[in-house]
């Protein structure tokens, strides 16, 4: 499997890799292998027995470890521009690499909006040369969905609609122009991303809160399950068949009736481990949306993760400043989750609840899947986008050392087992034993590949 190259002579002459990882047990095709995978241009050179591999530059000893494919998280809110105090791409990037995450898909409700083909493209530009994992930008709908195709010509990975705020002066409550938006977005090879919560039934519960509540319980007490499930039911109905993806699910009847219809369902991490009785402790360092759920429907949820139902776990990292998550009047709802996301899931396999292949397809498979990406997987002429992580090392969740800027978590103090070491993004050695060395700018902006695109109707204005 020696690599070769023609030298200008037209000599065929053995070629050196760039980067040797040695003595890694590596997750291929569901089996755990021990042997050696060595990078040359950002990409995966050779897979295989030491033995056959080829002479390197530089030799990356992971004895003890296990090499997994880059982790994609699907649901990040990266901020920078206007809300760069919250984060930036550089900080939330780190945060991504010190989790062991190589991917990240970045949401659009930034300052400006994300809501047109040159807004995507000025965020590219502003990420590019800074970011340490590689990128791809949600948009949400534009105001006349004329603007739809360039949106997808300037490469973003799906459109993004929050049902309860919508962001856009589309009319997204109109059923009709719902149903039209999201067929044209999949005819332009774009899949459709909902925050499902219904708009009336948390009016309506907003109406009924009695008066003197802490910010937190008035958050919590408008958002209840049923907003979720009336919003996926409603979608369900609307847009069966359709490519539509349910982000961070936290109910098990919204994940039934998602399922039902052929939609893609996310999860998040702490709507999966934690429940709505940590608000007491926590108060505004647990808020976010949608909230957390009573312990029952915490564990039904669980249960579909273990039995399959859920297609991919994302961490809806949502950072925002401590001085506003603390503040007496309006608390922001998120929580930053690009460093818990991935230990939390390793915890799982640690303590054999979740297996190995099950979690690259929940972090790995399933989000290049559903957004058309090549990349999550450790193979020959992919991006060498990997993670080398060891499954029996013990440690707590501790905040202060986060590399966001968000330096809270409702897993704070939480001893977990299995943690992230080493992570490489396009063959650069970006994270390794608790420090960020990547070269800036390592990271590359994703765009989705292999996809029917351009086949859209124009709409008549
Ligand atoms: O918790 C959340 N935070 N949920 C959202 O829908 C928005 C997000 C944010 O942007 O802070
Ligand atoms: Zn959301
Ligand atoms: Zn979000």
């Amino acid at each position: 499997m020696r690599k070769h190259e023609r030298s200008a002579k037209g000599k065929v002459v053995g070629m050196e890799a760039d980067t040797c990882i040695k003595g890694a047990h590596i997750l291929y095709h569901g089996e755990v292998l021990k042997g050696c995978i060595a990078i040359s241009d950002g990409k995966i050179a050779f897979l295989g027995k030491e033995a056959n591999a080829p002479r390197a530059e530089r030799i990356l000893d992971a004895r003890g470890l296990l090499a997994l494919p880059g982790p994609i998280d699907a649901h990040v809110h990266l901020r920078d521009e206007g809300l760069a105090y919250k984060e930036d791409f550089y900080s939330g990037t780190c945060s991504a690499v010190a989790g062991g995450i190589t991917s990240v898909l970045d949401m659009p409700n930034n300052s400006p909006l994300v809501d047109s083909a040159s807004r995507l493209a000025e965020r590219a530009r502003k990420a590019r040369g800074t970011i340490v994992a590689n990128v791809g930008f949600y948009s949400l709908l534009p105001a006349d969905l004329n603007g739809l195709r360039a949106i997808a010509e300037a490469g973003a990975v799906a459109i993004k609609v929050f049902m309860h705020e919508p962001r856009t002066e589309l009319p997204v409550w109109d059923e009709a122009m719902l149903l039209k938006a999201v067929s044209l977005a999949n005819r332009l090879g774009l899949p459709v991303a909902f925050h499902a919560e219904d708009p009336g039934i948390i009016g309506e519960a907003k109406c009924k809160l009695r008066p003197g509540l802490d910010p937190v319980s008035k958050f919590v007490l408008s958002h209840p399950p049923e907003a979720e499930v009336e919003a996926v039911g409603k979608l369900a109905r609307l847009l069966r068949g359709l490519r539509v993806h349910i982000c961070h699910a936290s109910v098990p009847r919204a994940v039934e009736l998602a399922k039902g219809a052929g939609f893609t369902v996310e999860a998040t991490p702490h709507h999966l481990f934690l429940s709505s009785d940590l608000y007491e402790r926590l108060g505004p360092i647990a808020l976010m949306d949608p909230p957390l759920r009573p312990r029952e429907l915490v564990m039904a949820l669980r249960a579909l993760l273990y039995d399959g139902l859920i297609d991919i776990v994302a961490s809806d990292h949502a950072p925002h400043a401590l001085g506003e998550k603390l503040s007496t009047d309006h608390v922001p709802p998120g929580i930053p989750g690009l460093e818990t996301m991935l230990p939390l899931l390793l915890n799982e396999v640690a303590e054999g609840r979740l297996s190995l292949q099950h979690l690259i397809s929940l972090v790995c498979e399933g989000p290049a899947r559903i957004f058309g990406l090549r990349a999550g997987r450790l193979e020959v002429g992919w991006p060498a986008d990997l993670v080398l992580v060891d499954l029996r090392a013990k440690h707590v969740v501790k905040p202060d050392a986060f590399f966001s800027k968000a330096k809270f978590s409702p897993f704070e103090g939480l001893e977990l087992r299995g943690r992230p070491i080493g992570t490489i993004v396009n063959g650069q050695l970006a994270f390794w034993d608790g420090e960020v060395v990547a070269r800036r700018g390592c990271g590359r902006i994703l765009k989705p590949e292999g996809q029917s695109r351009g086949q859209g109707d124009e709409v008549p204005s």
